[in-house]
């Protein structure tokens, strides 16, 4: 299959070009686009053949669920048993935007879509393209992240071409994702909403709305033994090839460490690479060392981490040092980044 790239700008969005793509869509194809958060693999929702196909093309387990995209907040309520005050609050707060609620669906949305669960994923992204592409798809569109199973979501089209060039029939090209890490996941179906997976809308900002809401502890200690909730959590996802270890304690000390661990390993004929920020890059010595911005800017980090771990890859890095982005712990997306660094790390993280 020859898959086709079109670019489309946020501000300038041709008609006819999101005609086409929605049109792959009904015709039951899949197709790549961009959202604020990561690119999206997109499939009809509401059509089993195409979520398989989706799992294919990302050589994704059948048993983890998708995420169905909408284009309005009523559509949310075509799909689900019942939509709990507390979602509608939600809607209203943050859709569109990086916010994906957990509901009960109802039976217009396959089995296929939702890995067997009798509840289904529901968001609307903030981004014109999406929203457009979406419209025109038909409403419906269920979209994991359009990186190949095992590898960084895709901040860039670029990437999304590495992945799955060949495997699907388009790839809209909207340039750079603005936030860099996928959805806030917040499940509605307990009793206290519950978050499955952390980003850009953080606990603090879901318990402005909604009063209590808790945290899956397997968000930042790995599984610790307990099921999570969401299946997705329990794959070793956004993996580099080169063997991640986070060090964490003070700038000076970490820097110095980095270093003493990077010459030993080079000595041993690996190939090292590090993760710094503007302020300590210039300190690491030896290795292919990488900047993930500004720790003043915490948003800089989220939108260049995923990319840094692709670029590795393709320096074919085998060992990797990460300074840790858990201070300062200033709420926002600051945990989300570190629930992604820990679980490309596998979990390993070293306090000096
Ligand atoms: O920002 C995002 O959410 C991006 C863009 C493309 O929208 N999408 C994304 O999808 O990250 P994906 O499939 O890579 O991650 C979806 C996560 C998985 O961990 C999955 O297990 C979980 O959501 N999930 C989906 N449906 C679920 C359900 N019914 N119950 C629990 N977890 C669910
Ligand atoms: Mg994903």
């Amino acid at each position: 299959m020859e898959t086709k790239v079109i670019l489309i700008e946020e501000e300038k969005i041709s008609r006819e070009a999101v005609g086409e793509a929605g049109k792959i869509i009904k015709n039951g194809g899949l197709v790549a686009f961009p959202t604020e958060t990561v690119y999206g693999l997109g499939g009809n929702a509401l059509d089993e053949k195409a979520s398989e196909k989706i799992y294919r093309a990302k050589g994704r387990p059948s048993d983890n669920p998708l995420i169905v995209h909408i284009c309005r907040i009523e559509d949310m309520y075509s799909i689900v048993k019942e939509v709990p005050e507390a979602a509608k609050k939600l809607a209203d707060a943050f859709w569109p935007g990086p916010l994906t609620m957990i509901l009960e669906k109802n039976e217009k949305i396959p089995y296929a879509t939702t890995g067997g669960l009798d509840t289904v994923a529901v968001r609307m992204p903030a981004h014109k393209a999406a929203l457009a592409f979406i419209d025109a798809a038909g409403g419906y569109v269920a979209a994991p992240s359009a990186n190949r199973s095992g590898k960084p979501s895709p901040t860039l089209a670029r990437y999304v071409m590495e992945d799955m060039d060949g495997r699907i029939d388009m790839i809209i090209d909207g340039g750079g994702n603005r936030i860099g890490l996928e959805s806030t996941i917040v499940d509605l179906t307990e009793e206290v909403p519950l978050i499955l997976r952390p980003g850009y809308i953080t606990q603090e900002m879901l318990e402005k709305v909604l009063g209590r809401v808790e945290t899956d502890r397997a968000v930042m200690q790995g599984d610790g033994g307990q099921a999570p909730k969401a299946p997705g959590m329990k794959y070793r996802h956004y993996s580099p090839e080169g063997e991640l270890t986070i060090i964490s304690g003070s700038e000076e000390k970490v820097v110095e460490e980095i270093n003493r661990r990077s010459a030993e390993m080079k000595k041993r004929g690996e190939k090292v690479g590090i993760i710094g920020t503007d302020r300590t890059a210039a300190f690491y010595k030896g290795a292919s060392v990488k900047s993930a911005g500004s720790r003043e800017e915490e948003g800089s980090i989220a939108r260049t981490l995923y990319r840094i771990l692709r670029e590795f890859d393709d320096e074919g890095i085998t060992v990797i040092y990460s300074e840790s982005f858990e201070e300062p712990a200033g709420g926002g997306i600051g945990q989300a980044i570190m629930n992604r660094l820990l679980k490309a790390a596998g979990y390993r993280i070293e306090r000096i």
